[in-house]
């Protein structure tokens, strides 16, 4: 990915959730104040400016996100669940003793942000490239710092996570913690992938869940969009961001086997494909 700009993908992601603010009956999957806060966040950080998120909340936005489900059938919707699936990890987590929870890859997500003044007694942190960490700290100083929120701008391709995490004071190795990987892994190389997981067990304590989505691998071997694969991949590659790791569903338990995990796929609370991805979740017990 282009290292130097704030990330498009990160981008697309908070827009979309904008748009799915304007589509009716969402509302009963976003979790409840996502669109205002990613609205706010977009402004406060002058990733988006208030026109665009005008034309984001038109209803022709809507048709224009609904037209292109022909090609990716259930995208545009699949990122409420996707959200939705995410936030509800945390607060399972959190519900069950978790103190510490770990965003990579955090773009404009805005969970951390939402939640940290309801759970004042958990320590949250966001990892994501410098271009895009330090626009969304611009936006978060604007919008009201949390106490109990570290922004961490650090492109894990080059520090890896132990390493990263070792330096700041206030990471807990031994704590229950909850990890988000949404939509992260498909722009990681296998090894990349691979040692996150094993670095991830490394940094946290017994109990802890590790909650992701992924893309499908296809019976030719690439990344599984459906019927335009190759033109999805092509669009994913020229716009700087491509699709790099993939697994067949029924690899993926022997796969976070060997880096110390377990899936527990009624953690998961769903086996169904949302979009173009699955949702997963993994233990260390
Ligand atoms: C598709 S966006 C998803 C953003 C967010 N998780 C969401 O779903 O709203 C992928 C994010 O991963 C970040 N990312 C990708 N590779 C990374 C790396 N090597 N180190 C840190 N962040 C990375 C990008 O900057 C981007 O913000």
């Amino acid at each position: 990915m282009r290292k130097d700009k704030p990330s498009r993908t990160a981008y697309k992601v908070a827009l979309n959730i904008v748009t799915l603010g304007a589509k009716p009956e969402m509302d009963k999957f976003l979790p409840s104040g996502i669109v205002e806060v990613t609205e706010k966040l977009l402004v406060a950080s002058g990733a988006a400016g208030v026109r665009t998120l005008r034309w984001a909340r038109s209803q022709r936005m809507v048709s224009v996100y609904e037209a292109f489900d022909w090609m990716l059938p259930g995208q545009f919707e699949a990122f409420a669940h996707r959200k939705a699936f995410c936030e509800r990890q945390v607060r399972d987590g959190i519900g069950t003793g978790a103190n510490q929870i770990l965003v990579l890859g955090a773009g404009y997500d805005t969970m951390a942000w939402r939640l940290a003044p309801q759970f004042s007694e958990v320590n949250f942190f966001e990892i994501d490239h410098p271009a895009t960490s330090r626009l969304k700290g611009s936006g978060i100083e604007t919008m009201g710092r949390r106490n109990n929120l570290c922004l961490i701008a650090e492109d894990l391709g080059k520090r890896n996570l132990v390493d990263v995490l070792e330096t700041n004071n206030s990471w807990d190795q031994s704590a229950r913690t909850v990890i988000l990987a949404e939509g992260l892994v498909m722009y990681l190389t296998p090894q990349a992938v691979r040692d996150l997981f094993c670095q991830c067990a490394e940094v946290t304590g017994v109990g802890s869940r590790i909650a992701f989505s992924y893309i499908p691998t296809g019976t030719d071997g690439r990344p599984d969009a459906g019927r335009w694969t190759s033109l999805m991949l092509w669009l994913q590659k020229i716009a700087g961001e491509p699709w790099l790791w993939s697994i067949h569903p029924e690899e993926l338990g022997p796969f976070l086997a060997e880096t110390e995990w377990s899936s527990v796929p009624e953690l998961a609370g769903t086996t169904d494909k949302h979009g173009v991805e699955y949702y997963a979740v993994a233990a260390n017990i």
